[in-house]
């Protein structure tokens, strides 16, 4: 293939993942301004900034997110090791890569048993009482973008 084929098939298969994102993100709707920065990128989601010390208990206790992710957390006793370790991710990750991997993962890992914690629509066996509804309120999303900033 030529480049200019594969740079135009490239920006067709980049298109559909980012309208199939927008379409499942529930800001979306309610704040027709935002727009992700790209696929694996996501503006935020509110305008009120993230609080990290709500965002730590969101990981420890809604988000479940200890259950897979060991983290710098030593007084929550018993870690998962089945994702990759949260320590130093804010070195690793900008704020709009973390908030588009907890927002929707399988954009950015396709086959990833990561819940998507702002994803609605398209999921699979859902429990009538979640249906319709997101893990995390959009808020709920920035204050754990906040507190992951943290750790360096
Ligand atoms: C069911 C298991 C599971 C849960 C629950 C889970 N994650 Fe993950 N997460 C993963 C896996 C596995 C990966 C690695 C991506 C992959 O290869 O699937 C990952 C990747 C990530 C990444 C990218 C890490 C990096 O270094 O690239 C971040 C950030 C993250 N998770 C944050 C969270 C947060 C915050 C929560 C809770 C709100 C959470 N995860 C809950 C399994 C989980």
């Amino acid at each position: 293939m030529r480049s200019s084929t594969i740079r135009t098939a490239l920006a067709a298969v980049l298109a559909t993942g980012v309208a199939a994102a927008a379409a499942d993100a529930a800001p979306r709707k309610v704040m027709p301004d935002r727009e992700y920065y790209g696929v694996s990128r996501m503006a935020p989601l509110t305008d009120k900034a993230g609080d990290p010390v709500n965002g730590k208990v969101v990981v420890r206790t809604k988000g479940l997110c200890l259950s897979c992710h060991t983290a710098p957390i030593p007084e929550e006793p018993d870690h998962g090791d089945v994702a990759p370790d949260l320590a130093g991710v804010g070195s690793r990750l900008q704020p709009p890569e973390l908030r588009m991997r907890i927002a929707d993962p399988k954009v950015v890992f396709p086959d990833t048993i990561m819940p998507s914690f702002l994803k609605k629509q398209g999921l699979n066996r859902v429990a009538a009482a979640w249906e319709g509804q997101t893990i995390l309120t959009p808020q709920e999303i920035e204050d754990v973008v906040a507190y992951l900033s943290t750790l360096k």
